[in-house]
């Protein structure tokens, strides 16, 4: 089955359940009303310290709020930017301090409420396309530090267009039952018997990191799989990895690898941060590098359990997997395309090698069981924001067929790794060339 007729199936499910779910909920109306928190002054920049500010700033970046409440060129937190889930299109809300179309009349309780609850101060439900399944964990603290940043940013009038759901998605009611299944608010519970940076990085992870809103399989209500956590998921056509024992890496990730991947983009032993993981890595590089570390070590430490499977190459193997020739027997297509459009850069010896960037074999998407993050990194190409990560991958969408992609693809795999070749490919170029042009 391909992502998208997933998606199609799920969102009748959805729908489906929803419509009978609907009954109940109309029954149950007076439960599903929160109360409006009243409005305040916008407080005055000098009410909040520096250092809180600051603190702020670090869990505004961990959390990622202007890689959704930013639209393309606009001013930052003020909204508008579109977000494509299965079950329709939402826009991110206007986060800035106007009081008009903004959050400058919400008090800290209320923004509290909207993080943790899902529910405006108005008194309206939030769609879990704002992460509370994730914030609702994050500690009434670093909530506190989070609203001095917001609330000493440039006010910016905005609204962001109306959102446009599957019927009867659009009716925000039906959201309490929702929360009712799959919102435990529950706060972060530390394991004593690990140490302080472990924790705290399990604790950014499972709240205002939410790296499980990528991470995670979702269920057909659209929402993450809590037992199966971190275990591998999907976003905006991607694979988004597991981050468990069963990570695919042939290059054994560590905490210093993994810190360089969040900070920079990129490590030298893995390759860049690709698709929707490249938003969260330039967002990470304003965190503060101690908790950028914390969650590096909380992730080894979930990648290495007793037992488990990771690594199969140490970081210091040199014998490097190149099948040149029988790749080239296997897959002549791809061979003539890749000596053509990728060699320049991915070919033995070429200059991107000698300023220590990672061979294809050393890449996650070339070895992962699915073909779907090499489809997309060839048809997308591969840009972070940082001029220190030249050269970028450019998109090859416009330039080749999906034949050729899924040809080169085969000729990847077949050369840089020794697992079985990929079926279907040229459906899945198909499919992707689709999923990655929904807005
Ligand atoms: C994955 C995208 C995403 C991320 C990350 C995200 N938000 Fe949002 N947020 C949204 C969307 C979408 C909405 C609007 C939901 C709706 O219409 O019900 C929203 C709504 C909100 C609201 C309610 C505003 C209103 O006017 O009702 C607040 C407050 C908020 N977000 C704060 C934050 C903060 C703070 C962060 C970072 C810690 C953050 N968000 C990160 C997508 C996101
Ligand atoms: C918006 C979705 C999204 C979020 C949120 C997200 N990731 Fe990712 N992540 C991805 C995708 C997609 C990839 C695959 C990128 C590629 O193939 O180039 C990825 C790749 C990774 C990888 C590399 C895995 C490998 O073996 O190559 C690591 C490590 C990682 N993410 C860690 C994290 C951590 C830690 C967080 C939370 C702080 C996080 N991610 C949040 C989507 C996301
Ligand atoms: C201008 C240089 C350049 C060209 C041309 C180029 N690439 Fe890349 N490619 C990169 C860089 C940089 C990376 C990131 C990996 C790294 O840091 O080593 C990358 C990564 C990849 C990845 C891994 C994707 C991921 O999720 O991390 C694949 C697959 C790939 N390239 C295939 C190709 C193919 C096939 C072609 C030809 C159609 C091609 N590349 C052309 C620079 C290039």
């Amino acid at each position: 089955m391909t992502m998208r007729t997933r998606y199609r199936r799920r969102a009748k499910i959805f729908a489906g359940a929803l419509a009978m779910a609907s009954v109940g909920a109309l029954a149950a109306w007076a439960l599903t009303l929160r109360s409006a928190m009243p409005e305040i002054e916008r407080p005055v920049d000098a009410k909040f310290s520096k250092a809180e500010i600051q603190r702020g700033a670090s869990l505004a970046a961990v959390g990622d709020c202007a890689v959704c409440h930013t639209a393309e060129r606009g001013k930052p937190f003020a909204g508008g930017k579109a977000l494509a889930t299965p079950f329709g299109t939402l826009y991110a809300t206007n986060i800035t301090p106007d009081a008009g179309t903004g959050i400058g009349s919400w008090s800290v309780e209320a923004f509290q409420r909207a993080m943790r609850e899902g529910v405006r101060r108005n008194g309206e439900h939030l769609y879990p396309a704002l992460p509370y399944e994730h914030f609702t964990k994050t500690s009434t603290t670093d909530l506190a530090a989070l609203y001095a940043f917001l609330m000493t940013r440039e006010a910016v009038a905005s609204r962001p267009p109306p959102n446009e759901l599957i019927p009867p998605l659009g009716f925000r009611p039906l959201l309490a039952g929702w929360k009712f299944l799959f919102l435990p608010q529950t706060p972060y519970i530390p394991d004593a018997t690990k140490s302080a940076e472990w924790n705290r990085g399990g604790y950014l992870v499972e709240s205002l990191g939410h790296c499980g809103g990528c991470h995670t399989p979702r269920n057909a209500l659209g929402a993450e799989k809590s037992h199966l956590a971190l275990t591998g998921g999907s976003a905006e056509g991607w694979i988004a990895p597991p981050l468990d024992g069963s990570n695919p890496s042939v290059s054994r990730w560590n905490a210093d690898s993994l810190f360089r991947y969040l900070r920079t983009g990129a490590d030298a032993r893995h390759g860049m941060a690709g698709g929707p993981m490249g938003p969260v890595s330039h967002a990470l590089a304003g965190a503060s590098e101690d908790d950028v570390k914390a969650i590096a070590v909380y992730i080894d430490a979930a990648m290495h359990p007793a037992g488990g499977t990771q690594p199969r190459l140490s970081p210091a193997a040199g014998a490097l997997i190149d099948h040149t020739e029988s790749a080239a027997r296997e897959q002549p297509v791809g061979a003539i395309l890749f000596a053509g459009a990728c060699a320049g850069c991915h070919g033995d010896g070429a200059p991107m090698s000698r300023v220590g960037r990672a061979p294809l074999s050393l890449v996650t998407s070339v070895q992962a069981g699915e073909p779907h993050n090499t489809v997309m990194a060839i048809l997308q190409g591969l840009r972070t924001s940082t001029p220190e990560q030249r050269p970028f991958m450019p998109g090859f969408s416009d330039a080749l067929s999906d034949a050729q992609v899924a040809a080169l693809a085969a000729y990847v795999r077949a050369r840089f790794t020794d697992q079985p070749p990929w079926s279907d490919l040229e459906r899945s170029v198909a499919t992707a060339r689709k999923e990655g042009t929904s807005p």
